[in-house]
């Protein structure tokens, strides 16, 4: 069988200005001077990866390791530096709260507007519509800009909206960590039907409890490096360790 998603020796490089500035002006007569230098900085280092069809695959490490970058690269938002990634599917990504949306617009008009991003037509939109607004659960807030959302809301929303098809492959970013349990428990089940349907999931958590729940694989990024991937318990019971060993204070005259 083929994966549905390689990534093939993924590097992400970003440049960091060095100095500062003190304002927008001075950034600018720098960089006209050729005064202003960069350090590089991997945020992913040849990080390889394939993902069958039917994974839940699970991704942890800790804030800043490469997680979502890496996602961003699968989703195509960004082009790696150097490396490949292969996607053979259409993908639901949910990668950044409020991404797809216009918090100046009500959930009304952005259901439609985030429908579009993901490829639908107005007319299946208002034929799904009613479903999307169930699943949110926030038929009484239809018509307020989502700018006055709390965070759980627009997560809501962008959850209802991108599941509403069956996407070959789901894409959820810490997403559902701003949903309370209630609403957790529903995406969990909602993504567990779409595995059934063949989707694959790649999920981002911080909890290690939900990783284990759901997935069958998982991969533990570590300051850019792909540090260990596998069979989930194999992974998680590594990570658990590490956080543990982190976590302790040092030893005295050590
Ligand atoms: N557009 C960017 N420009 C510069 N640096 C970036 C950019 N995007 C991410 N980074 C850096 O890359 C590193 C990895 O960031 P990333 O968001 O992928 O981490 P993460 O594993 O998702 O962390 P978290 O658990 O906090 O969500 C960080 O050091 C971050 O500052
Ligand atoms: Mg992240």
């Amino acid at each position: 069988m083929e994966p549905i998603i390689s990534v093939d020796h993924v590097s992400m490089r970003f440049n960091l200005a060095k100095e500062k500035h003190e304002s927008l002006k001075e950034y600018f007569v720098a960089l006209l001077h050729g005064g202003i230098r960069f350090d590089e900085f991997y945020a992913l280092n040849d990080v390889s990866l394939d993902i069958m069809p039917g994974d839940f695959y699970g991704l942890i490490g800790l804030n800043g390791s490469g997680k979502s970058t890496l996602l961003k690269t699968i989703a195509g938002v960004y082009k790696p530096s150097s490396g490949k990634v292969t996607v053979r599917g259409t993908i639901a990504p949910l990668i950044e709260l409020g991404a797809g949306f216009d918090m100046d617009l009500t959930a009304r008009e952005n259901i439609y507007l985030n429908g579009t991003v993901l490829g639908y037509t107005p007319k299946y939109i208002a034929s799904r519509f009613d479903e999307i607004v169930d699943f949110s659960e926030l038929k009484d807030f239809l018509d307020v800009p989502l700018k006055n959302f709390s965070s759980g809301m627009v997560a809501r929303l962008a959850f209802a909206v991108a599941t509403i098809t069956k996407p070959d492959i789901l894409i959820a970013d810490e997403i559902l960590s701003v949903g309370d349990f209630l609403f957790q428990q529903k995406c969990e089940k909602r993504m567990a039907e779409l595995m059934s349907g063949g989707t694959t999931v790649i999920l981002v958590s911080h909890s290690i409890e939900q990783i284990e729940r759901m997935c069958n694989k998982v991969a533990w990024l570590d300051h850019g490096n792909l540090r260990r991937q596998g069979e989930t318990l194999d992974v998680t019971r590594e990570y658990r360790h590490f956080e543990k060993k982190d976590a302790m204070p040092a030893k005295k005259g050590g």
